[in-house]
């Protein structure tokens, strides 16, 4: 049967390490601009609910890249729009496509996409998970620290998908990690006490101050993600206690970074002062994205 990556709980530790690995070969490669066009006759198709910047282009970019076609689909174009179910969908798409990204709002969607799809699926952001991001957030923890084993990441604000998704790593890696966040904002229980079960080194408060001390890394989103506008105004003032400032990041000592997957709403979340300056890896996290998704793609198509 062919693997689909819904969450990071459909990787093995070794599946990981090996995307972090050829990630970053394909970084050198395309940094040397050697050619490489394994999936030249593949089409990977998005199917994309929600706007992208980041997502959308580099599986675009990274599937040219590889030598491979892309079709982007919005559900407004397709007969979903117009009622056709989603498993009918999901059966037809796999005809014409050899792999299939998708950017939801009920992480169901997807769910019931890959169960009726015969080709690898890909969670491209739902409201559950963003299992691509913190892949590649890996690659750019390995280039810039050098190493992630053992290290504690403290990711301060909404606990939502992105930080959802970090809790599923440090359930399959070696790395700890604090989430910040205000009473009520807090991920699913599902996804913490599978985490737990697992022997994940993760651990909520409601203190920013004491999620940073001592962490390599300093995480953080946006406070409204999308699809959550209506709650746009609570949630500012929710998490106002939360934002990343200069203050916060000398808490976390002088070799910290700071890391944020981007949109960012500076003033919010952060402030230009910490995103703008010297320890900031958003940059680099994003370029990640291209990287990461390439070899990801190599991988569900059996290449690598
Ligand atoms: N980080 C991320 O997924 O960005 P986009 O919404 O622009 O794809
Ligand atoms: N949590 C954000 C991530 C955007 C990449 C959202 O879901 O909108």
């Amino acid at each position: 049967m062919e693997k689909d990556l819904l969450s990071i709980l459909d990787l093995s530790q070794e599946e990981i390490l090996h995307l972090v690995d050829w990630s970053l070969k394909l970084k050198d490669l395309g940094n040397r601009g050697i050619p490489h066009r394994p999936l030249v006759g593949k089409t990977l198709g998005l199917l994309f609910e929600k706007p992208s910047t980041r997502t959308r282009v580099s599986f675009q970019a990274g599937m040219y890249q590889l030598g491979g076609e892309v079709i982007f689909m919005s559900p407004s174009e397709l007969q979903i729009g117009r009622g056709e179910t989603v498993a009918d969908t999901a059966r037809v798409l796999s005809r014409y496509l050899d792999i299939v990204a998708l950017r939801t709002y009920r992480h169901e969607t997807i769910e019931e996409f890959a169960t009726h799809a015969s080709i690898p699926v890909i969670n491209a952001l739902s409201d559950r998970f963003h299992p691509c991001q913190v892949l590649a957030d890996l690659v750019t923890i390995q280039e810039t620290l050098g190493n992630w084993r053992g290290i504690k990441v403290a990711f301060v604000g909404d606990g939502n998908n992105v930080a959802a998704s970090w809790i599923n790593l440090a359930a399959r890696l070696n790395l700890e990690v604090v989430l910040a966040t205000p009473p009520g904002y807090e991920p699913p229980q599902d996804t913490l006490e599978t985490a737990q079960r697992e022997g994940a080194r993760v651990q909520i408060t409601h203190d920013a101050t004491q999620a940073v001390e001592g962490a390599q890394v300093v995480y953080t989103d946006v406070w409204v993600s999308m699809g959550q506008d209506r709650e746009r105004e609570e949630r500012i003032r929710a998490l106002a206690p939360y934002q990343v400032t200069p203050q916060l990041m000398e808490i976390a000592g002088p070799r910290a970074i700071f890391m944020h997957c981007l949109p960012a709403h500076r003033g919010e979340e952060v402030v230009d002062e910490v995103i703008d300056g010297p320890r900031s890896a958003v940059w680099d996290q994003a370029e990640n994205r291209l990287h990461l998704q390439k070899a990801l793609m190599l991988m569900l198509l059996e290449q690598i």
